[in-house]
């Protein structure tokens, strides 16, 4: 049975909130740890340590590092590491709402929140552009793709990258529906795949089946909007970090000087690496870090 954690495999919610904290200085990360497990709930909530709060707790998690920025040949994706991280559902934001004031007031004493976002599913799972996002995931060996090899307490876990993009959808808008599909590979009006997509395309940068070694990860993406700004919650899961960072590199062009499309109206801030611990009898399976 698998021991990643339910919410990883589960579908996109309807809706959901996005927190980054850091660790107060002078906080015990353990009764931090003791803290987090006594709230957590299977169906509701989604768990990340990140380098700081690993670091409290004097322990080192296999492959796992902090992001950092990235440079590329036009621009940097720059890195905002946070020491934890929590994703909660709900089917409607009430829902969310109630769960965010019960966490955020128990994690108080341990953690300040850096930032917070507030991500939806539009339609059947569209980004707010109109495409829809998730279409290649590999759903059918969704565990094989995210699970971690190890002893106890690091089987089963995954690593998690997240990125908050801010889109200029009048910018997307001011291209043709032939240049939009172009810019994304795919055809708006059938979901269908264009053979024929220029190189910069978004699916013909990321297709996972072109890296050596494969990149395959899992997506699980929300859009987000918020005072007439809006863009993409970005959120991937896999057994490692290579697959996320060989595909930013190649977006960015470091690869081949060829920029992702998606550049000419969306932009990255905040990339944030994290190690999502596994469950055992639906409580966080802490061993690998107490
Ligand atoms: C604003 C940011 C982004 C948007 C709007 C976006 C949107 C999309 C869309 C519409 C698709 C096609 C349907 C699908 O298979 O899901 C797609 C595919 C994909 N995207 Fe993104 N994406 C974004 C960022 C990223 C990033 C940062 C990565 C990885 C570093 C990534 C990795 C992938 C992968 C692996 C695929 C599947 C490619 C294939 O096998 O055809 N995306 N994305």
């Amino acid at each position: 049975m698998s021991t990643i954690q339910p919410e990883v495999l589960a579908d996109v919610p309807l809706h959901a909130g996005f927190y980054s904290f850091k660790l107060k200085q002078t906080a015990d990360a353990r009764a931090l740890c003791a803290q987090v497990n006594a709230l957590y709930q299977v169906g509701n909530s989604l768990i990340g340590f990140g380098q700081g709060l690993l670091d409290a707790l004097e322990r080192q998690i296999p492959g796992y590092h902090g992001a950092t920025d990235v440079d590329g040949p036009e621009r940097i994706s720059p890195a905002q590491q946070c020491d934890f991280w929590l994703r909660l559902s709900g089917e409607d934001p009430g829902q969310v709402a109630l769960l965010e004031r019960s966490w955020l007031e128990a994690l108080s004493p341990y953690l300040d929140l850096l930032e917070r976002t507030s991500g939806f599913k539009h339609r059947e799972g569209r980004d707010l552009t109109g495409y829809v996002d998730g279409t290649e995931n590999p759903e059918d060996r969704a565990v094989e793709v995210v699970s971690m090899e190890g002893e106890q307490g690091i089987a089963g876990s995954t690593m998690l990258a997240v990125q908050l993009w801010t889109h200029q959808l009048d910018k997307f808008h001011s291209h043709s529906q032939g240049d939009k599909d172009n810019i994304i590979g795919r055809r708006e009006s059938d979901n269908e795949e264009l053979d024929d997509a220029p190189i910069s395309a978004h699916v013909k940068r990321t297709s996972p089946s072109q890296y050596q070694p494969k990149a395959y990860m899992l997506r699980r993406s929300l859009p987000w909007a918020d005072a007439g700004r809006c863009g993409l919650y970005f959120v991937c899961f896999a057994s490692s970090l290579y697959p996320f960072e060989a595909q930013l590199k190649r977006m960015l062009g470091c690869d081949d000087g060829v920029e992702d499309a998606l550049f000419k109206f969306t932009h990255p801030q905040q990339t944030a690496y994290y190690w999502c611990p596994p469950v055992k009898d639906d409580k966080l399976d802490l061993s690998a870090v107490s």
